[in-house]
């Protein structure tokens, strides 16, 4: 089953198309890798399908329902909810703090004492339970990203769209993001996530779409993609490829 669909769109900043009649869709139950070089304009596309920036031209589909420029706030209730490439909390507020947002304004009418509740829960899921109560300013940067996790999640999506969670981690850390976003899926949420850490794409991913200058350009299985002479064009140049 299809939960989200994008048809034709397109998205035009000035004379820059950013965004170019991409075509994609996310099964339930599926990560969806997302590549390409900077500037490609995958985090123009979740901008888009998260309702952040308008489309230009063409339709997204999430679980039937065409969702296209509705206000993002609307969008996250029905179970579509992300992460910001560039961390966005409240910084004043604690880690629990940030993540309660997530569990008021989600897909449930919580009360506060049951949105509480969800929130430790989240926070104890991708392992951020002994710093609830710490200002979320004054975490680590890779912390900070957990936070964002939780936040989204703690609206309890039905899909995720994830842009970069894993920028700036070492190893290990990227490692434990990888078995959150496992679990993630294994609790029954599909997944969109955009990711420069190839390890990760292959590792986690079912399928991997690349974009380049706004077009989709290859789609299939991780190991396939990343061998595609298109693929190593567009990140090293023509000279690197086999042919
Ligand atoms: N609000 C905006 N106004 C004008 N141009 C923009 C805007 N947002 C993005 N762009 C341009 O659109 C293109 C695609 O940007 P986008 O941020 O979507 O790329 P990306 O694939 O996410 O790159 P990265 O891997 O560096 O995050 C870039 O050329 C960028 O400069
Ligand atoms: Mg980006």
């Amino acid at each position: 089953m299809v939960v989200l669909e994008g048809e034709g769109l397109t998205k035009v900043f000035g004379g820059l198309t950013a965004v170019s009649d991409v075509r994609f869709n996310v099964h339930a139950g599926e990560i969806v890798g997302l590549i390409g070089p900077n500037g490609a304009g995958k985090t123009t596309l979740i901008n888009m399908i998260s309702g952040l920036c308008r489309c230009d031209r063409g339709t997204v589909r999430f679980r039937g329902r065409d969702i296209t420029s509705l206000r993002p706030y609307r969008i996250a209730r029905m179970g579509l909810a992300r992460t910001f490439q560039i961390v966005r909390p409240f910084p004043r507020l604690t880690v629990r703090e940030n993540v309660l947002i997530g569990a008021l304004y989600g897909t449930r009418a919580y009360r506060t004492r049951e949105a509480l509740a969800r929130a430790t829960e989240v926070l104890e899921f991708v392992g951020l339970a002994d710093k609830m109560g710490q200002r979320v300013a004054d975490v680590t940067q890779a912390d900070q990203k957990r936070v964002e996790l939780a936040k989204a999640l703690a609206t309890e999506p039905t899909l995720l769209l994830l842009d970069e969670v894993m920028a700036g981690l070492n190893a290990k850390e990227i490692e434990d993001v990888m078995r959150i976003v496992l679990r993630i899926r294994a609790a029954g949420a599909s997944i969109l996530m955009v990711e420069h850490v190839m390890k990760a794409i292959v590792g986690v991913s079912d399928r991997v779409f690349v974009m380049h200058q706004g077009r989709k350009i290859v789609e299939g299985r991780p190991a396939e993609v990343l061998a595609d002479d298109r693929v190593i064009a567009v990140y090293l140049g023509s000279r690197f490829t086999k042919r």
